[in-house]
């Protein structure tokens, strides 16, 4: 089984590897996780059709539905995701034969905030399918929005943070000038205090032709930002967005 990430929506993203990868499947297996992420599918097909090498199979997965409105958040999680690898387990059973070589495609990089190698990890532990699985890394959302800004995610020996909207708005992560947001439903960084000491370097859709880039100081950008997360809203229906937020060195004298 090989986990090859595809980036994040520039079908450019795809590294060699993951293009010799993609050569070497026999089934793939197309998450679907309902219409607003239908570019997502479309996406991964482009890349088959350019990519995947003739005779292969493609089995779409509807992704079973998370319940996000669950009061008990880790408890939701935990009962979508046994449900995935419950699915996951007939898949690989029934779909996949002998010596035959299946790949999920993973949006960015399957080592950031993904699912796909601990539901690998879980199906393999019940023992009942048998399999040895790969990874193909690939361009993470930060990589992207870090290179479309052309910026350096940390300062100079400095540690950078990788963190959720959810946990944003629980406080500033201590230690760290700089941190990444990434799966922010709410604008977390519109209600941080010291907009002025904080610039942000903000990106939706990066990599796709939806793509809206938005730097400065939070104090100024923060309302604009929080405009354009909601006419895309409107137009797409959803937003994926990702941002840097980096603490301004304050002069000693003052200044
Ligand atoms: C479930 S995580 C997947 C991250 C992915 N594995 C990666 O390496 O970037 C989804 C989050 O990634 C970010 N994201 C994914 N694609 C993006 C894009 N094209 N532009 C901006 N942010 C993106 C958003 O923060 C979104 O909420």
């Amino acid at each position: 089984v090989l986990v090859i990430g595809i980036g994040v929506g520039d079908p450019a993203h795809l590294t060699v590897q993951a293009v010799r990868a993609l050569g070497r499947v026999d089934v793939f297996f197309i998450l679907d996780k309902g219409k607003d992420t239908r570019d997502l599918v479309a996406l991964r097909r482009q890349l088959l059709g350019e990519h995947a090498r003739p005779p292969y199979r493609v089995v779409p997965v509807a992704d079973p539905l998370r319940d996000r409105q669950a009061a008990q958040y880790p408890a939701a999680v935990a009962a979508w995701r046994g449900r995935r690898v419950d699915l996951w387990e007939r898949l690989l059973r029934e779909e996949l034969g002998d010596g035959e070589c299946a790949a999920f495609l993973v949006w960015g990089d399957p080592g950031l905030f993904d699912g796909t190698l601990s539901i690998l990890q879980e199906v393999l532990a019940r023992g009942i399918v048998e399999f040895d699985y790969e990874v193909i890394p690939g361009i993470s959302a930060v990589a992207a929005l870090a290179a479309r800004h052309r910026v350096v995610l940390n300062q100079v020996g400095g540690a950078v943070q990788i963190t959720t909207g959810r946990r944003l708005t629980q406080g500033w992560p201590s230690g760290v000038d700089d941190v990444v947001v990434m799966l922010d439903a709410d604008g977390a960084f519109t209600r941080l205090d010291d907009q002025d000491d904080l610039d942000i370097f903000w990106g939706a859709f990066v990599g796709t032709p939806d793509e809206l880039l938005v730097c400065g100081r939070l104090s100024q950008v923060a309302a604009h930002i929080q405009e354009l997360r909601e006419q895309a809203r409107r137009r797409k229906g959803w937003i994926m967005d990702t941002y840097l937020l980096r603490r301004i060195a304050r002069r000693q004298d003052g200044g």
